[in-house]
Formats: C-alpha cells, sequence, structure tokens
C-alpha cells in the first residue's frame, strides 16, 4: 500500500511502531521494520547517548531496513542529555525521529539538517498545527483511547482524526485503540496516512518483554485500563493492578492536594520490574484500551500481514461491495 506515510518514511506498509518505555529496544524495531513497518527504538530507555548509539548499531545489525528513534521530552529537574541523544541519532544515520511529550522546536534544525524526517506525537489538533508550523513532517494523533499520555482533552479518535484532517496539510497517522486492518481502513477514511501502535506490538514474539506481560494483554478485556495522575495534569492510561488500586486511594484521599512524591513507589522507576523481571503489580505501566482486541501473540510480521491483508480484503470486497449495491 502506497500512502504519504509510506513515501516519506521510504516503508512497504503504512504502520509505525510508537517508542515504548523498556519494550522499543533494538529487537522490537528490527522486527517491526523487518516486516514492512516504521520499528521505534526508545531513546530514552536508554541511559545515557553512548548507549543508545549501541542501541541503534544494534538495530542496524539486525535490519537494513529504515527505523526510528523516539526522543520524549519530559519536564525534569535534571533534564536528560538531549543535544548527547540527537548526536547518537545523527551518528548512528537514523532517518526518522518519533518526538513526543513537548515541543521539538528546539532540536528541529539539526535533524532537518540531517535529512531527518521528523514525527510528533500529538493529542489534539492545537498541537498538530503547531507541529505543522515549525516544520514537523508528520503527526502521529493520539486518541483518549491510546495507552500511555493522552493528554488532558479526552476526544476520541473517531472525533480527532476527522478533526486533524480538516486543518493538517501535513500528514498524519492514526495512534490509539488501533490493533487490526478494519481500524487501518478506517483511519484512511477518516484522512490519516497511516496507523501507529503501541500496545498491540507488546503482544507479539519478538517483543523483548517478559511473557507475564503479554499474558496479562491478552487476559486483558478493554475494561481494564485505569487514567492515573489527572490531578497532576499528567494524565497516563494504565493497566490495573494493585499498584493502581493503591494509587487511586492515594489520588482519592489526597485530591488536588496530590504530589508527585506522593505515588513514586508506584511510578518511579517500575519499568525494568514489570518490562523485565514479569513483576505485574510492581507499578503502574502504560496500556491502552485496544487491550480489549488483543487475542493472540504473533510474530511482528503475522500481525502486519494480517492487517494489511485484512484491510485490503475489506477495501476490495466489503467497502466495494456497498458502491455496487
Ligand atoms: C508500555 C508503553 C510505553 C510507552 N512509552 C512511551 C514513551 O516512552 N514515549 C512516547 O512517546 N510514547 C510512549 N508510549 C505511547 C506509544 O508510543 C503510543 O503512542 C501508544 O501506545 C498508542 O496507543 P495504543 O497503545 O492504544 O496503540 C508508550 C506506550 C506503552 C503502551
Amino acid at each position: 500500500m502506497k500512502t504519504r506515510i509510506t513515501e516519506l518514511f521510504g516503508i512497504e506498509h503504512p504502520i509505525i511502531q510508537g517508542g515504548m518505555h523498556f519494550v522499543g529496544l533494538a529487537e522490537m524495531a528490527a522486527a517491526v521494520s523487518n516486516a514492512g513497518g516504521l520499528g521505534i527504538i526508545t531513546g530514552l530507555t536508554q541511559r545515557t547517548p553512548e548507549k543508545l548509539a549501541a542501541e541503534i548499531a544494534k538495530c542496524r545489525g539486525m535490519t537494513n531496513k529504515p527505523f526510528g528513534v523516539n526522543l520524549t521530552f519530559l519536564p525534569a529537574i535534571t533534564p536528560p542529555d538531549y543535544p548527547g541523544y540527537i548526536q547518537a541519532i545523527l551518528d548512528g544515520g537514523v532517518k526518522v525521529v518519533e518526538t513526543a511529550g513537548n515541543n521539538p522546536q528546539k532540536w528541529l534544525p539539526a535533524l532537518k539538517e540531517a535529512s531527518v524526517k521528523v514525527i510528533h506525537k500529538c493529542t489534539s489538533v492545537r498541537h498538530s498545527l503547531k507541529a505543522e508550523s515549525i516544520g514537523c513532517d508528520a503527526v502521529s494523533v493520539d486518541g483518549f483511547e491510546c495507552g500511555g499520555h493522552p493528554g488532558e482533552d479526552d476526544v476520541g479518535n473517531w472525533v480527532l482524526l476527522p478533526r486533524a484532517a480538516e486543518e493538517l496539510k501535513i500528514p498524519f497517522v492514526a495512534s490509539g485503540g488501533v490493533a487490526n486492518g478494519a481500524q487501518l481502513v478506517a483511519a484512511l477514511a477518516m484522512g490519516a496516512d497511516g496507523i501507529n501502535m503501541g500496545t498491540r506490538f507488546m503482544a507479539t514474539k519478538e517483543a523483548p518483554i517478559h511473557d507475564h506481560v503479554k499474558e496479562a494483554i491478552v487476559a486483558a478485556s478493554e475494561l481494564d485500563t485505569r487514567l492515573i495522575m489527572r490531578s497532576l495534569r499528567n494524565t497516563e492510561r494504565v493497566l490495573n493492578n494493585a499498584a493502581v488500586g493503591r494509587l487511586l486511594e492515594k489520588e482519592k484521599e489526597l485530591g488536588a492536594n496530590l504530589k508527585f512524591e506522593d505515588i513514586i513507589a508506584e511510578v518511579g522507576g517500575v519499568y525494568p520490574k514489570i518490562m523485565q523481571d514479569g513483576d505485574m503489580d510492581a507499578g503502574a505501566w502504560s496500556c491502552g484500551m485496544v487491550v480489549g482486541l488483543i487475542h493472540d501473540i504473533p510474530t511482528c510480521k503475522e500481525l502486519i500481514d494480517t492487517i494489511m491483508a485484512d484491510a485490503h480484503a475489506i477495501i476490495s470486497q466489503r467497502l466495494r461491495a456497498f458502491e455496487a449495491a
């Protein structure tokens, strides 16, 4: 399938694997890219720019297809060494960067000069327009359903995507809640040029995470995610578990007085315990409502091939039949 996104990134299928903390390692990105999508290494999971450089080199050894790096800009007292990470990306010859979390304007000149394509993740039309105005090449429009940080506007993709289509000139992909070919077709119908998936790619054979996480995703329904940190204006959609239950109790008790320190036990540094050790109650981890649509653990190639085959069948059979009637 050819869309503005496949053309922009030089990929076969309009399917991107969004950056995921402690999931987006070389193995994940390479598997998605080898299957014809765009795999993305999560920059900040690598604790130093040197480690990111090594992860990029490792991925390069696993695929000769394009892959990207996610750079998440977070509010932090001591910010990560972003110039160092950018340099590692440039030195590694990576040609796609997925930015998220905050306005990437400061970092665009260096990336543009090296012909790196930038796709910025946005949870609103106004942020998408801002991304377009500062020179981003594409936008990943993340609806309220998404795993991770859906922002504070709570607009689902059924409205957010057509709204983005009304306003944007640059291409965008539908992100949040996507798992199958019917949704790819729907996204294309609503003006997107592809899809971005997070949670769905976690439940694949190659995802470099503990089997307990994959099993929890398959077992969960669309009713099993929760929103946390709302009062901190840092809302995150996570899978419900014992730690999330404790966290929500504290939020209820402390209300507007809640501070980040009150919940540090549930959210601080928990990812390795969950993703690597499989300790499923160690803390809160990002997960989308789309878990309700995930029933198996295929390879990335099986997943992407199925999505594409279903999408083609829906377009050429189901939709065409409506035209003929
Ligand atoms: C476990 C997990 C970790 C994530 N970590 C990041 C991250 O570090 N940076 C980022 O920009 N997005 C992150 N995301 C968001 C994804 O890139 C993607 O936008 C989101 O998962 C899309 O929604 P979906 O899960 O419904 O497909 C994460 C998502 C998950 C599920």
